[in-house]
């Protein structure tokens, strides 16, 4: 059974954040699970975060890959194994990286493959973990289907409070299936970790957790060092810790 993860929320609240934070949690503490890192955000920001670089995407391949194949090609297979030559293999984990669809037009026919494909890919693994892209859009296309867990990232502004609660309510609309949808507050203070908390339970929402502001975290991302090698001590590592806790992986 894959156990599968997406991280939503508004841009810049902290989503690839949380992402890394959570494959560094399962890379460390549970060797035997087979984990997927999926970015599917256009503007590619999860393999910095982790600490990889990526060279090819989806994206760049998906067109390219169907152009002028004979009608009796499976376009499903031929696709299949292009997304296998951009898979990245780490020891500990794989990373799908999706980028951005190559010229312009209409990807429906690409992304209807793609579902297919994601479909059988996801099997392989236990854990499936997905950074999103800021918005709702992708939530509809659903390239990736079965999903149990949506964390919805919100930091203490009422722009991202009111974008996790759309969001909430597309899931709801679109009947996404997720098993448990939770908010996750990021970036919190003292100074406004109880009115997040009584804000949180006014509009229904489930909080997974609330992730301290962290200097530290801020430092390792001026710098440009991955997120994945902060310490355990950190006060967002030790908060996501328990976040995954929470959900039970
Ligand atoms: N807990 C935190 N403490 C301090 N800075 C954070 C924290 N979480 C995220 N950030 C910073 O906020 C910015 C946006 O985070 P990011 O994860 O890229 O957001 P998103 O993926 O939602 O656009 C980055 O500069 C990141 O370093
Ligand atoms: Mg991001």
């Amino acid at each position: 059974m894959t156990t599968t993860i997406a991280i939503t929320g508004k841009g810049g609240t902290g989503k690839t954040a949380v992402a890394a934070l959570l494959i560094r949690h399962v890379v460390r503490t549970d060797t035997d699970c087979v984990l997927l890192a999926v970015d599917s955000d256009p503007d590619t920001n999860l393999p910095e975060a982790l600490g990889e670089t990526v060279t090819r995407t989806v994206g760049d391949i998906k067109e390219i890959a169907l152009k002028g194949l004979p009608p009796d090609v499976d376009k499903m297979q031929v696709l299949e194994s292009k997304i296998y030559e951009v898979l990245i293999e780490k020891p500990r984990y794989d990373l799908l990286v999706m980028g951005r669809p190559e010229g312009s037009g209409c990807y429906c026919y690409a992304n209807n493959l793609l579902r297919g494909i994601m479909d059988r890919v996801t099997k392989n693994y236990d854990l499936v973990m997905i950074d999103t892209a800021a918005g709702m859009e992708h939530l509809s296309r659903r390239i990736i289907r079965n999903l149990d867990f949506l964390l919805v990232v919100t930091d203490g502004s009422r722009k991202g409070l009111a974008t996790a609660e759309r969001i909430r309510d597309v899931v709801q609309e679109l009947d996404l299936g997720f098993k448990k949808i939770y908010l996750v507050f990021n970036k919190v203070t003292p100074e406004n970790r109880d009115s997040l908390q009584r804000y949180a339970s006014e509009l229904g929402f489930e909080i997974a957790g609330m992730i301290p502001f962290d200097s530290e975290l801020a430092e390792y991302d001026l710098a440009g060092r991955p997120l994945a090698d902060l310490p355990d001590d950190s006060e967002a590592v030790t908060e996501v810790g328990r976040i995954a806790g929470l959900i039970g992986i």
